[in-house]
């Protein structure tokens, strides 16, 4: 096997002139750096990272842990953290931690022990046991999607974070359809402990404050994140005196669960009952009628969560910051609004 001494012999220059060309650590002239890259291909050298880690301390990987990664929304979160990393030179490790706290500390600490360079974690409902593993072992870690913290001794976020803006785009659902006349709006929300699920409570009760609509705690529901959950919450919803006649749902997981619920009453959208949706996925414009969404930028977080944990690792003392994105309204027909409303733009 071909040994950077080789290829530095064979392009006639020095070991260290080869390292630079390949680690990108000091400008190298052009056509020097082009007979390095020559050898290279010609004796098929490929690099020795684990010889490198043990002289920079540093394996140029990110550890990823996310829950549900079969969900459309946290596979696009990936996507996001996949290409950023490759961008900048890092490879990935990825453990899906189930959103179970002791499942979660234990993956992170596996990452860990392969010297991972930081992670980026979308915690669970009770990080707490993560939490303590991070902060006694320094690890460098980012947090994506769901935050874990009040503010520092300082006022500051304790801990970088990068999520999407949940409160605003909810409180717009429920102001849209509070406006096409609907005074008894639900509210399919997620698991308990979850700061979107919080945040996103908090925008419907101000949507519907900002509406003039009093809150009625029997609208608010519980679905657990998932489908099976959003089915049987929203069969408690049905089945009050007076139901809702029109739903907001709290993700994409428990949309699916609200639409098998209102099949199995043979209700119609949005004839009998009017639904928008938190979260847009590729299809959500093929259910009829069309499903008006929110839109999370689930790429843009996932690449943004590298950047700023690549940020970190390159200052590891600066103030902890928290990133939030915004979110699209994509609008279409489940709300009850005409089809021929130009899609993405609410009246
Ligand atoms: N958080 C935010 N959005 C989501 C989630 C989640 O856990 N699941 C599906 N959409």
């Amino acid at each position: 096997m071909a040994t950077m001494a080789d290829v530095a012999r064979s392009a006639g220059v020095s070991v260290a002139t080869v390292s630079h060309v390949l680690n990108g650590t000091r400008p190298v002239l052009p056509h020097t750096r082009q007979a390095v890259l020559d050898a290279v291909e010609e004796l098929g050298y490929t690099p020795n990272t684990l010889a490198r880690s043990l002289v920079t301390a540093r394996t140029r990987s990110i550890g990823l842990a996310v829950s549900a990664i079969s969900n459309p929304y946290f596979t696009e979160i990936l996507q996001g953290v996949e290409a950023a990393a490759l961008e900048a030179g890092y490879s990935l490790l990825i453990a899906d931690p189930h959103d179970d706290p002791e499942h979660e500390r234990k993956v992170v600490q596996l990452l860990h022990e392969r010297r991972v360079d930081g992670v980026i974690v979308a915690p669970s409902a009770d990080p707490r046991g993560l939490l303590a593993y991070l902060g006694r072992h320094e690890v460098p870690a980012v947090f994506l999607d769901r935050l874990v913290d009040g503010p520092g001794t300082d006022g500051g976020p304790r801990f970088d974070q990068v999520c999407a803006d949940n409160a605003e785009p909810t409180s717009r659902l429920v102001t849209h359809l509070a406006g096409l006349g609907h005074r008894r709006i639900g509210l399919i929300a997620g698991r308990p402990g979850l700061s979107t699920t919080s945040e996103r409570i908090t925008g419907y009760r101000s949507g519907l404050a900002f509406a003039g609509l009093p809150y009625d705690g029997r609208l608010l529901v519980h679905g657990d994140s998932e489908s099976a959950g959003a089915e049987q919450a929203t069969e408690s919803l049905l089945s009050l005196g007076v139901p809702p006649t029109a739903l907001v749902t709290g993700n994409n997981a428990m949309t699916i669960g609200v639409l098998r619920a209102l099949g199995t009453h043979g209700l119609s959208v949005p004839d009998d009952i009017a639904l928008c949706c938190f979260d847009d996925f590729a299809w959500a414009d093929l259910f009829s009628p069309r499903l008006t969404a929110i839109a999370q930028p689930g790429r843009d977080i996932g690449a943004r969560a590298v950047h700023v944990l690549l940020e970190r690792l390159a200052e590891p003392d600066g103030p902890a910051r928290t990133v939030r994105l915004p979110c699209a309204f994509v609008h279409r027909t489940s709300c009850g609004c005409p089809s021929t409303s130009e899609e993405g733009t609410p009246p």
